[in-house]
């Protein structure tokens, strides 16, 4: 059993290594952002599937949502772009966000990948690129979770994330960047 996982394990390896790195970057414009806008909303239809609770379900809405993202900050709405240059994922974070308990923090709204391109890493690239870049300006950076949500809560813990409060199911995360 031991040897058919680590043959398993190799042959991911492997697969992986064949797949060329996807690039992630904001949108160079408002018209790049207006030409896939319609893509990203089916992406993050797809992403939220198993999470319904957690997202807005109606397109319009979503439609909206994407606006409101991309126009608070498109320098950091980061896009993760396939091999044919087409998004299959994407994260939005604010700087200079104002939060009534912490003051000034880079608050990390969204983050989705399409199904058919997780666990390759994609999500984990564009969150460390957003939290880096929200640090530069910010030394605190927030964002909300829902609690069911246990791969993404996962995920921000072992990245430093710690639980400061709760809204009904919204857990708050927030990582200090550390003063030396
Ligand atoms: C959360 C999400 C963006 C992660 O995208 P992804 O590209 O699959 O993420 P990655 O491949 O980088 O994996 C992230 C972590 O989850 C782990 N993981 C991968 N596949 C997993 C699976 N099937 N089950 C549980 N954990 C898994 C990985 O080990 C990785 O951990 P690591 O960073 O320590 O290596 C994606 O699942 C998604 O779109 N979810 C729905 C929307 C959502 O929940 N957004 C966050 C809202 S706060």
């Amino acid at each position: 059993m031991g040897v058919t996982r680590t043959q398993e394990k190799l042959e991911t390896a492997a697969a992986d290594e064949g797949k060329a790195e996807l690039q992630i970057r904001p949108f160079a414009d408002e018209t790049e952002f207006l030409k896939w806008r319609d893509r990203l909303a089916e992406i993050y239809q797809a992403a939220y599937q198993n999470l319904r609770e957690y997202a807005y379900t109606d397109r319009d809405r979503i439609l909206k949502y994407l606006d409101w993202l991309y126009y608070g900050d498109p320098r950091h709405f980061f896009v993760a772009w396939s091999e044919d240059g087409e998004p299959v994922g994407f994260i939005s974070a604010h700087t200079g966000w104002h939060d009534e308990q912490l003051g000034q923090v880079g608050n990390v709204h969204e983050m989705v990948v399409d199904p058919a391109y997780r666990g390759r890493g994609v999500g984990r690239r564009l969150f460390e690129t957003a939290v880096r870049a929200m640090e530069k300006e910010n030394p605190r950076v927030i964002l909300w979770v829902g609690e069911g949500n246990t791969r993404a809560r996962a995920m921000y813990e072992r990245h430093g994330f710690r639980e400061i409060g709760r809204q009904g199911k919204w857990i708050k995360m927030l990582r200090e960047s550390s003063v030396d």
